[in-house]
């Protein structure tokens, strides 16, 4: 039985992205195929994010070409934005016929391509593919699992993502332990980001202030639960100034508070990738509900809790520097905790080594394997 992916040479690759995530996953992986001579690269933006903070700033901070083409899908509910990236996606496969189609973590522009591609008989690889939060009322949980299950290429990021998929009973062929991509971009942006000092231009002192984002639908749709964890963020604030770079979905619901829940808390627009990197870094601790930064302190050593009751990345509670909590008091408890802590300096995982974009490239051009 074929594995699905082409064993002839593979020259015609396109990457499908559309969100924040997606993009800091594409650019190592650009860099590493464009030195490949005989391969063609090309890259399809959806639109899914729009806003150019979330969008162009990316690219700039991290030197991507333009994409050559935008679906401009903008927002929507879950169907509208899946079905309109598939709809306007489809004739571009078509005329195209690219080799492999590269999807990336697990929003919907991911699963809206690698269902197009898999129905056109087009091979989809899919990066940080095997994470597993088993909680199935998060978007990203189905979106992680049905393109799994489309992809002829899994590649994965950790070694519980890899088990994940044995179990789910994916072929092994099918799946190659590459590490983490998003070390590889962290680790291009750290001298940029170790000189913009972004502590002393938000006017706080390195090692003494805490960094919070919050974006997921299940911690700031809802008023009273989001109100909980400002309350939360406002009591640290009394010893900890709090920066709080808010996603435009955040800031929305804050507008619509007048700030009254954000006093000692200063909420700031989204900011720079480089900056973020360089305010994480030399952050006391971190509150989050993102994927990306919850690896990003593990790597960096610096404590990270995670408003979250579950992950799909255990291996950053296991082996780095995060832990979950739930409630509004669980979350301050959590950070007292993490700031009583000693940090540890850098954290070694496995195959988090800025070499995962390489790795890829080999798996889909040179028929490498990483088991
Ligand atoms: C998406 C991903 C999420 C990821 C996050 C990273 C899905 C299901 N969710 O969430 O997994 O962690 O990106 O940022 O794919 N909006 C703007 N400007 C934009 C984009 C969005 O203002 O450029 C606002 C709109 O009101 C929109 C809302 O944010 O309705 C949500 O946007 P959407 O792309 O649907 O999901 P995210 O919350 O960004």
């Amino acid at each position: 039985m074929s594995s699905g992916y082409p064993r002839q040479r593979v020259q015609r690759i396109l990457s499908v992205v559309g969100a924040r995530p997606n993009f800091m996953k594409l650019a190592p992986l650009s860099r590493a195929l464009h030195k490949r001579a005989a391969v063609e690269h090309a890259v399809i933006h959806t639109g899914q994010h729009y806003a150019p903070e979330l969008s162009e700033s990316i690219f700039r901070d991290l030197d991507l070409a333009a994409p050559d083409t935008n679906l401009e899908v903008g927002s929507g509910s879950h169907a509208e934005q899946t079905a309109a990236i598939m709809t306007r996606l489809e004739p571009l496969l078509v005329a195209r016929r690219p080799d492999v189609v590269l999807v990336y973590g697990d929003v919907n522009s991911t699963l809206a391509a690698a269902l197009v591609a898999a129905k056109l008989g087009v091979p989809v690889a899919h990066v940080e593919a095997g994470l597993r939060s088993h909680d199935w009322s998060m978007p990203e949980e189905i979106n992680r699992v049905v393109t799994d299950r489309l992809a002829s290429l899994l590649l994965t990021p950790s070694r519980d993502a890899t088990a994940n998929l044995l179990a789910e009973g994916l072929r092994p062929d099918r799946i190659h332990f590459v590490g983490n991509i998003m070390i590889d971009t962290l680790l291009t942006v750290l001298p940029a980001a170790t000189a913009c000092n972004a502590p002393e231009r938000y006017g706080v002192h390195p090692g003494r202030f805490l960094v919070a984002t919050l974006h997921r639908p299940s911690n700031v749709d809802a008023p009273d639960r989001l109100r909980e964890l400002m309350e939360v963020l406002t009591t640290v604030s009394n010893d900890l100034p709090v920066l709080f770079p808010a996603h435009p979905r955040t800031a929305a619901q804050l507008q619509a508070w007048h700030g009254r829940f954000s006093r000692g808390v200063h909420v700031l627009g989204a900011i720079p990738y480089i900056e973020m990197v360089s305010l994480v870094a030399q952050a006391a601790v971190v509150v989050t509900d993102s994927g990306g930064l919850q690896e990003e302190t593990t790597y960096l050593g610096v404590p990270c809790v995670t408003v979250r009751p579950n992950t799909e990345r255990p291996i950053t509670c296991a082996e780095g520097t995060n832990r979950l909590a739930q409630t509004g008091g669980a979350v301050l408890d959590a950070v007292h905790s993490a700031l009583a802590e000693r940090r540890n300096g850098v954290r070694s995982i496995e195959r988090w080594d800025g070499c995962s974009a390489e790795r890829i490239a080999s798996v889909l051009c040179d028929g490498a394997r990483y088991s």
